[in-house]
């Protein structure tokens, strides 16, 4: 006897008659379609109610995965998935990046096929069955839809965000194969074990998932594009900003040489070298236009150039945690606090260096590497370790 039939034998009449038929629970859907969300409550019924219709007859279920958006996305989803199991939401605290939700979502289902689709109804959800079929015909590892193929296009894009689109494709060459002519799509199915072969290498940084896809995968993929036209979006506003810019540079960085040196520790010294340019600005407008005291001045240049750091890094370095309000300050404070330590041991080490062999410059480049690595790793985890709710 299965565990459907033992469940329906305890229960009273009245429930199962209520109950709708349990085959469609009682397997794993064939194509598991993942939505990364950030404040699109108006658009999850929507899309959903357009993934019924084009998807009639087949064996789905959609994912949202929500970075616990202010407009209250995750309620709204988990309202639709009280009365449509297909539905599944979920939630992230303390988190961002489309990404690192998508990974997510692929990981929490066993579907063979999967789809990655944005909730603002902006890519033509009508070509899914069609990608299913090719994908099932299993000559083919991904089937990508994209805005640049004969046929398609990128609706009313103004001029500036279109030449940062084709820019960027163009930069991407560097990693995916040169024909693929949508790299930056946000749309696209594939086997899950095309997905499972990569995973552990993805970058997971910023919104270009399948740039990350396809440069990850041990071996060339094999696929093939549909072309659609991208539409507007439907309710909400885009989340990608200028800063969108800075997640793409870390990904190619992270796949070029991302094996050599944590992509992340590059940005945080990056943004130490800028502080070292605060601290000499501050230093020298307080020691001659306004003739304070060395000391003084020093102590004051050193405060500005770490606030300046943690409010960058903050940004950049650390965007998907980034820190707001109260958690900003209680952040900067324990910022100040490592690399206080940090510039101790930097200080320390050099001067013991220095004092050997009276060598200034091997001195102080050991000092500030040994600073720099400390600072990292205690505010990776002091700073923006915690996960916040
Ligand atoms: N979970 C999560 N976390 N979802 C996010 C985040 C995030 O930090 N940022 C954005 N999203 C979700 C949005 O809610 C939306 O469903 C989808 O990701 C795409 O975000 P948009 O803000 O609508 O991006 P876009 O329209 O400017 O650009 C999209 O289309 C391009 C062309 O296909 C993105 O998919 C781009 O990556 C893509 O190049
Ligand atoms: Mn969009």
């Amino acid at each position: 006897m299965d565990t459907v039939e033992q469940h329906s034998m305890l229960e009273p009449r009245s429930a199962r008659l209520a109950r709708p038929a349990y085959s469609s629970l009682s397997s794993s859907p064939e194509l598991s379609i993942i939505v990364p969300t950030f404040n699109e409550r108006e658009n999850v019924a929507e899309l959903t109610k357009r993934l019924r219709k084009c998807l009639a007859r087949r064996s789905w279920e959609v994912i949202f995965v929500d970075d616990d958006s202010p407009d209250g996305t995750a309620e709204a989803v988990r309202e639709l998935a009280a009365t449509d199991a297909r539905v599944r939401c979920i939630q992230r605290l303390g988190r961002r990046g489309l990404s690192s939700a998508c990974i997510e979502g692929m990981l929490a289902t066993s579907a063979p096929y999967l789809a990655v689709i944005d909730a603002d109804l902006q890519h033509d959800e009508r070509l899914l069955p069609r990608m299913l079929d090719t994908l099932k015909q299993g000559e083919t590892d991904i089937v990508v839809a994209s805005r640049y193929a004969p046929g398609g296009g990128i609706g009313d894009w103004g001029a500036g965000r279109a030449r940062i689109s084709r820019l960027a494709t163009r930069l991407s060459r560097i990693l995916v194969p040169a024909n693929l002519t949508d790299p930056m799509s946000g749309f696209f199915m594939m086997r899950r074990s095309v997905f499972m072969g990569s995973v552990r290498r993805l970058s997971a940084i910023g919104c270009k998932i399948l740039t990350d896809v396809f440069a990850s995968s041990p071996q060339p993929l094999r696929f093939q594009e549909m072309s659609y036209r991208f539409r507007l979006r439907n309710a909400g506003e885009s989340k990608l900003d200028s800063l969108t810019a800075w997640d793409y540079a870390m990904l190619l960085l992270d796949k070029l040489i991302g094996h050599l040196v944590p992509v992340r520790f590059l940005a945080f010294s990056i943004v130490g070298a800028l502080g070292i340019a605060v601290h000499f600005s501050v230093l020298a407008l307080l020691l001659w236009p306004l003739h304070r005291d060395f000391v003084e001045s020093q102590s004051i240049a050193t405060l500005c150039a770490m606030t300046f750091n943690f409010a960058v890094n903050n940004v950049l370095t650390y965007r998907d945690k980034r820190l707001r309000g109260p958690q900003w300050l209680r952040g900067w404070l324990s910022f100040i606090l490592a690399c206080s330590v940090g510039g101790l041991a930097n200080v320390g080490l050099a001067s013991s260096l220095y004092r050997s062999d009276h060598e200034w410059i091997p001195a102080a480049i050991a000092g500030i590497l040994v600073g720099a690595v400390w600072n990292y790793a205690a505010t990776t985890t002091l700073t923006w370790g915690q996960s916040r709710k």
